[in-house]
């Protein structure tokens, strides 16, 4: 089965108001657990794979395995989708080893530490819209730099994060700066800066509208009605997963992340896509923990990947049901991508045109 573009699928999600978690994925045992999450509640998947991953697994294993699992779920709409591209270079590498989709990070200069200029930003991100769209690729542009607004620091265990302290303007998408920032890239998502930050230590408090700006992705649905919204670093970071890592011998500092009800809220204001790494991790970690500690005889990795698998099964259903991804995955037919590159050539996929429609 082809696998689906993130603009056809996102699309489709705000045709009926709901977002899509988008999962990282390094390995075969991730992909599974999701598919079969997804099976059971007939939701349509995004796999994403970070540069990280990419050299972990590789291209070809990881194009290999994502056709694999769209094979083995054909009711299933796959987008494959390239996380935090740093250049061109990689984008266009992604969309070539079968990526339907790519997310040009030009917040951050190519170093991923360098908070780069608007204009460098708007020039690159349309280079790679105009590029990927011409053979039917999906583009996320992302406008603000992620991190916290209690520290001003982006998450330093993350492969890409601002280095040094940032302002609330970097930290907080301006809105206006949006609606300039998509009419100029042609861009399909938007991901956009409210206060979340990469990985586990997101907040030192449970999060309220000072430090999580949920008002700021209101302010921007309002003027670009039918952008699709990304929210990254949307890890909830469970109190359970906390408590069954820190039971198993480790040592997490308490944290708060995103909770799933201001996930929520902001799907209700245009958020389409979900980025979701960290809990993904703490699942499968926590799980290989309790085996580890319940049974220190055990040497079998597949007696701790197979909890682990599960582990992380339940937490993907939970986030399906919830956001409202869950029983559309059969209804939708995918559009190859070639005729993806005719509607982008025709000019009907083109925010100016549906922004001057609108007005
Ligand atoms: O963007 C952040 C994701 O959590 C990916 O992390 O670069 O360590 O694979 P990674
Ligand atoms: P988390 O670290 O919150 O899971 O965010 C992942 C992410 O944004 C990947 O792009
Ligand atoms: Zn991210």
């Amino acid at each position: 089965m082809a696998l689906i573009t993130l603009r056809q699928l996102l699309d489709d999600a705000a045709d009926r108001n709901y977002g899509v978690p988008a999962f990282n994925i390094n390995n075969m045992e991730q992909g599974l657990a999701i598919m079969k999450a997804a099976r059971s509640c007939d939701a349509p998947v995004i796999l994403q794979a970070s540069r990280g991953a990419r050299s972990y697994a590789g291209d070809i294993m990881l194009r290999h395995m994502v056709e694999a699992l769209a094979e083995m779920n054909p009711d299933i709409p796959v987008c494959l989708h390239q996380d935090h591209g740093n250049n061109e270079a990689t984008c266009l590498s992604a969309i070539r080893h079968g990526f339907t989709s790519v997310m040009m990070d030009g917040s951050l200069e190519a170093d991923m530490k360098t908070p780069a200029s608007y204009d460098y930003n708007v020039a690159i991100t349309a280079r790679v819209a105009d590029a990927a769209h011409a053979v039917g690729a999906s583009v996320e542009g992302e406008l603000g730099v992620l991190g916290s607004l209690e520290t001003g620091e982006a998450a330093a265990e993350d492969g890409s994060g601002a280095e040094g302290t940032l302002s609330h303007d970097q930290l907080l998408t301006d809105p206006d700066q949006a609606v300039d920032f998509v009419m100029k890239t042609r861009c399909d998502a938007l991901a956009i800066a409210c206060g979340t930050s990469h990985g586990a230590y997101k907040f030192s408090r449970k999060p309220d509208g000072e430090i999580l700006a949920m008002s700021t992705i209101e302010a921007i649905h309002e003027k670009l009605p039918s952008t699709h919204l990304v929210m990254h670093g949307s890890s909830s970071v469970p109190q359970y997963l906390q408590d069954l890592i820190n039971a198993s011998g480790g040592d997490m500092p308490q944290t708060w992340g995103v909770p799933v009800e201001e996930i929520e809220r902001g799907i209700a204001m245009g958020v389409r896509k979900v980025n979701i790494d960290t809990d993904c991790r703490m699942a499968m970690t926590g799980q290989f923990r309790k085996v580890a500690m319940d049974k220190p005889k055990e040497f079998d990795p597949r007696k701790f990947l197979i909890p682990a698998m599960k582990e992380l099964e339940d937490l993907c259903r939970d986030r399906f049901e919830r956001f409202g991804t869950a029983g559309n995955a059969s209804r939708i037919k995918v559009i190859p991508m070639d005729e993806m590159a005719a509607r982008y050539a025709s000019g009907v996929l083109d925010p100016r045109i549906s922004a001057a429609v609108a007005a």
